[in-house]
Parts: C-alpha cells; sequence; structure tokens
C-alpha cells in the first residue's frame, strides 16, 4: 500500500483511519494532542483511498480512545475507523458511529440556554443532519454546526 510507504506500521497504539480528507488537525484538536503530551503520532494527509478517494490516517502509539473521544471523532469525520493495535496486529476495528443524540460531551452555543446556567443541566443535542452536521439543542432548540462546535472547543483549524 502506498500509505505503507510513508508511515510505518505502529506495534501498539490507535490508528484512527478513513479520516475525510483535510480532517486529521481537526481530530487531533478534539483529541487535545498538541504534541507537548509526549506520545507518538504519525498524520498523513490527503493520501488516495479506494473508498474515500482521499483520506486522512492519524496513528497514536500507546494511546486508547475513550467513548467520549470516538463519539467526537464521529462530529469531525462520520466515515473514520478505528483500529486497536497490539503487537503490530490489528485486533479490534470499528467504524465511528455519530450518536443520535449527544449529551453532556457538548455543550450548547447559546450562552443564554438552560443547560449553560446555573441549573445542573447537562446539555442534550440532537443530530438533525449527519452531512453537513447540524445539532438541535433540546432546550433552546439553537441550531449548531460542526464549525462552531470546533470553535467552542478553541479549535479551528479551518
Ligand atoms: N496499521 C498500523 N500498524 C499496524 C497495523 C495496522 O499502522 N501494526 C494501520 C494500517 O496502516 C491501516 C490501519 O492500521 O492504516 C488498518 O490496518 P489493516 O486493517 O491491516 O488495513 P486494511 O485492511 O487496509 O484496513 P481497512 O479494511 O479498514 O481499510
Amino acid at each position: 500500500m502506498a500509505e505503507e510507504l510513508r508511515v510505518r506500521k505502529i506495534r501498539n497504539g490507535t490508528v484512527i483511519d478513513h479520516i475525510s480528507a483535510g480532517s486529521a488537525l481537526d481530530v487531533l484538536a478534539i483529541l487535545g494532542l498538541t504534541g507537548k503530551e509526549g506520545y507518538t503520532v504519525s498524520i498523513v494527509l490527503n493520501v488516495p483511498s479506494t473508498i474515500l478517494g482521499k483520506k486522512d490516517i492519524v496513528k497514536i502509539e500507546d494511546r486508547t480512545l475513550d467513548s467520549r473521544e470516538v463519539d467526537m471523532i464521529a462530529i469531525v469525520s462520520p466515515e473514520a475507523t478505528i483500529n486497536i493495535v497490539k503487537n503490530f496486529r490489528v485486533i479490534d476495528k470499528k467504524p465511528v458511529e455519530l450518536p443520535a443524540t449527544i449529551k453532556r460531551h457538548i455543550r450548547c452555543i447559546n450562552p443564554n440556554c438552560i443547560s449553560n446556567g446555573l441549573e445542573p443541566i447537562v446539555s442534550v443535542l440532537d443530530v438533525v443532519k449527519k452531512t453537513p452536521l447540524q445539532l438541535r439543542c433540546r432546550y433552546c432548540n439553537q441550531m449548531i454546526e460542526k464549525r462552531q462546535i470546533l470553535n467552542l472547543l478553541g479549535y479551528d483549524t479551518s
């Protein structure tokens, strides 16, 4: 594979494959990986893919992802595949899945929303449309797009 000539296989860790072309840096951003954490990370941008035409890949050595991180990757790149590698072998492979509802992980962008107030209410955002992504707050009906989520998180690589 052409990609193998670019980045070698990893011994242990997570390979996020089939990332929409050009979105790998957004994936790093939502994972909060700045490079300062010390993880060995390989990033491949815009390589040919039979399924997607072009894709990005992120390989993070000696790091697993929790369910929140997988959900967040689905927001940035709904086609991505998470591969768990142990001793050079892929022992688990699953596509990310955008949940119908995102609770708590992302807050509503409306500062006046009750979920952003003093009440102990966690955010509930319904996925109205997958592509392009549109979320709607269950409390105030605010519509939220992908770019606004990245802005909210303090990351916007566009
Ligand atoms: N990979 C890696 N290190 C390993 C094993 C796999 O970096 N020790 C990477 C591969 O380069 C690939 C991804 O993990 O980007 C998935 O590997 P694999 O399942 O072997 O590849 P494919 O069969 O091509 O995957 P798919 O069918 O999901 O496209």
